[in-house]
């Protein structure tokens, strides 16, 4: 996979030198390219941003270094349609599944707006050249895309094949199988009064792929409601489904359902 990313600061993306995507880099698994915005303007002082028409707070960032820059990074690959992400708290939500979508495409490009944000002519004139993707980390407010190039390029990367040594390590992970992780331990078994679940030394490998199934659910009721509701019924099993009924969730039209007034047991 190719990756560009466009920003004002280019030294905002440095940790992606390190680690299992630096590592993914040197091994020639990713190419990435960082580009600095402002040598694609032509004014003395170098100049990216301008105050918005119809009047506001803020700057927004002018449309003719950015198509300058997104033309240049097109054409290094001339007869592709690279995706274009523009990270922005009003874009679609990043998620495990997008990350999947995004690790089968031929080359990424990453659009980091600052201040207000872009000339929104920019976003209209790449489709030209672009499948364009405004995409959100989250609903909160950054200064700048940079942080969000930071974690999309790593959930991303991660998945690109040979990088994460162990792909089994990818299979049992959140958000893999649109529930949470279950809990993890390791030695010693005894560690200031808390013990390790007794299930996980039994030795027994059917009843502790039981309990953690479970403890997912568990999980997941808990934290995050909102991932049960989507989740699809059709893959539970019978053990999956009486968890779930202790845990106050029925199956009605193959998704799952809290039972009102159901509640989360232990
Ligand atoms: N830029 C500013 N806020 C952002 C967010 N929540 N997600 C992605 N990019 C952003």
């Amino acid at each position: 996979m190719r990756i560009d990313v466009v920003s004002i600061f280019p030294e905002y993306l440095a940790p992606l030198e390190l680690s299992l995507i630096g590592k993914a880099r040197q091994d020639g698994l990713l190419e990435l390219n960082v580009h600095d915005l402002r040598t694609f303007t032509t004014d003395k002082h170098r100049t990216v941003d301008d105050t918005p028409y119809g009047g506001g707070a803020g700057m927004v960032m002018k449309a003719e270094p950015w198509a300058q820059a997104l033309e240049s990074v097109a054409a290094a690959r001339e007869g592709s349609r690279p995706v274009l992400i523009v990270p922005s708290p009003a874009g679609e939500k990043f998620n495990q599944a997008l990350a999947y979508e995004l690790a089968e495409e031929e080359q990424l490009v990453f659009a980091c707006g600052r201040y207000e944000g872009i000339d929104e002519r920019v976003i209209d004139w790449a489709q030209e050249h672009f499948t364009v993707r405004p995409v959100s980390l989250g609903d909160y407010v950054l200064n700048g895309g940079e942080v969000a190039v930071l974690a999309m390029v790593e959930a991303i990367g991660r998945l690109l094949p040979g990088v994460v040594g162990n792909p089994e390590s990818l299979v049992e992970e959140s958000h893999s199988d649109g529930l949470l992780e279950y809990p993890v331990y390791t030695k010693p078994s005894a560690w200031r009064e808390h013990d390790v679940p007794p299930i996980l030394l039994s030795g027994n490998h059917g009843k502790i792929a039981q309990w953690r199934r479970h403890e997912q659910f568990r999980r997941t009721a808990e934290r995050r409601p909102d991932l049960m509701e989507g989740f699809d019924a059709g893959v539970l099993s019978r053990a999956d489904r009486q968890a779930l009924a202790d845990l106050g969730y029925d199956v009605v039209d193959g998704r799952l359902k809290a039972r009102p007034g159901g509640d989360i047991e232990n």
